[in-house]
């Protein structure tokens, strides 16, 4: 069964904080087996959430995202907490703020304790006065137990209050819980697919519902206030990212955020959107005609986007090598700019000398999870060649771990300029053929894909189909 259609039967559980954690502990031990004297590792996790922090005169507070690190080990939402993670005993313990009487009449009563406890899967649950005697006397096991034992505490670096010292730890490693968190988070737990399920079920509805309105608009803000009016009313206030809402040419912009432009004489519009729930990501892109109607030039481009990706799609299961399906994405570009007289020339040697990045420029797709663009990829923005050197996953895909597909072909007088300027690269491309698309903008089609052990499961349900788009837009579907 797929994780979309089981989503909600798994989401009355409870967010599965302790086995991340144990996989977080696992990974310190990985690295350190023991305590370099051959005695068990003695080790503490602390992690902080976010603090409230107040906008700049104004005694509101900020807008407030929860620190990734701290909701994978507690699944906890609130601001201004603690967690701490004894190793030995495997206990976890997670300090919250206490009741403040004189805010109770502004916010009401804060949660407690006992209602923390049933909430979120942890051991243990105190308030923020209990952290530093509950470090102390973890730390202090070193000196009272004798012998060698040494305590070493793993923290985030640039994310642990100055107040918090550790000085009764022998040992302070401000980087090995980072790598942990980033590695652990790469492989996704049913529970985290199911929030992940629920974000895409929403997202692509209000996909579905932007594709129903957009001939009847006539600024690009209308429909971006649809897509986040979709959500909110489904409950996902959150965004997970600043959503695309580009017509005409603004589509060759990757991220244009600017969604304040009229959409009338313009071919496509290029919606990039996508909500969060419960701290986790959807990513979903759609590009069709605002019109109802596809010119020629879109379509022909639309259907090589649409057998870039689904081609892609198709060659995924565990263990493939994303650069391999990279480099797929690029080979279908270039024989369908090659069949539409934008490129000419021998098809190897177009890709040998990277003139298919002239047109699609970015990586297909990146990991996702509570993060966009999430941890654990691995990118090298450094890398000589210019076909991977946005890649932002590298190496193979294990099962368990999301990834967004995501081609495009764009139509960037930017990019597409200096290359007509060289006449090692300007050979392979026909401007008089090309010059018919500068208004097709940019395609881009984006899913979001569980890799598994025998192949995918694709959780984006957003209408993709050339044809079916066209129904909904002129509402015969
Ligand atoms: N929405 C940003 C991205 O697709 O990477
Ligand atoms: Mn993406
Ligand atoms: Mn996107």
């Amino acid at each position: 069964m797929s994780a979309l259609s089981t989503y909600e039967q798994v989401l009355k559980g409870k967010y599965p904080a302790k086995e991340h954690a144990k996989r977080v502990a696992e990974y310190i031990r990985s690295k350190f087996p023991d305590n370099g004297d051959g005695s068990a590792l003695r080790a503490v996790l602390y992690l902080e959430s976010r603090a409230t922090k107040l906008l700049e005169d104004n005694d509101e507070a900020e807008p407030f995202r929860q620190r990734r690190p701290f909701y994978y080990l507690t699944g906890c939402p609130l601001a201004d907490s603690h967690f701490v993670y004894d190793l030995a005993s495997g206990k976890s313990t997670l300090f919250i703020p206490p009741i403040d009487p004189e805010s109770v009449i502004w916010s009401g009563l804060p949660v407690s304790a006992e209602e923390a406890l049933a909430q979120w899967d942890v051991d243990e649950v105190k308030y923020v006065a209990d952290v530093a005697p509950t470090l102390a006397s973890l730390g202090a096991v070193s000196t009272t137990g004798g012998g060698n034992a040494k305590t070493t505490v793993f923290a985030m670096e640039g994310q642990v209050s100055a107040s918090t010292t550790f000085p009764e730890f022998d040992t302070k490693n401000f980087t090995l819980l980072k790598e942990a968190i980033d590695e652990c988070r790469v492989i996704k737990s049913g529970y985290e697919l199911a929030l992940m399920a629920k974000a895409n079920d929403v997202s692509s509805a209000a996909h579905r519902d932007v594709l129903s309105h957009v001939s009847k608009v006539s600024n690009e803000q209308e429909l971006e206030g649809r897509f986040l009016g979709h959500c909110i009313s489904k409950g996902l206030k959150n965004q997970a990212y600043h959503s695309i809402v580009a017509s005409g040419r603004a589509a060759a912009t990757l991220h244009y955020v600017d969604n304040n432009k009229p959409v009338s004489n313009k071919l496509n519009l290029l919606l990039d959107a996508g909500a969060e729930y419960s701290c986790y990501a959807a990513d979903i892109t759609r590009t069709f005609p605002i019109s109802g109607k596809w010119s020629t030039e879109s379509r022909a481009i639309y259907d090589i986007v649409l057998r870039m990706q689904l081609e892609c799609i198709e060659m995924l299961k565990e263990g493939v090598l994303w650069d391999d399906v990279h480099l797929h994405a690029h080979k279908v570009a270039i024989d369908g700019l090659l069949a539409l007289g934008v490129l000419k020339g021998d098809k190897e040697a177009i890709l040998r000398d990277r003139i298919s990045v002239a047109f699609f420029p970015h990586g297909l797709g990146h990991y996702l999870g509570m993060d966009t663009h999430d941890t654990g990829g691995h990118p090298n923005y450094a890398d000589k060649d210019t076909l991977f050197r946005y890649l932002r996953v590298r190496g193979t895909l294990p099962a368990g771990s999301v990834i967004t597909v995501e081609p495009g072909v764009y139509f960037c007088e930017f990019i597409i300029r200096p290359f007509l300027k060289n006449p090692e690269q300007a050979k392979y491309i026909d401007e008089a053929v090309l010059e018919k698309y500068w208004d097709v903008g940019g395609v881009r089609i984006e899913d979001n894909i569980i890799i598994t052990k025998s192949g995918y499961d694709n959780l984006t349900t957003a209408p993709k189909d050339p044809e079916e788009m066209l129904k909904i837009i002129n509402g015969s579907a």
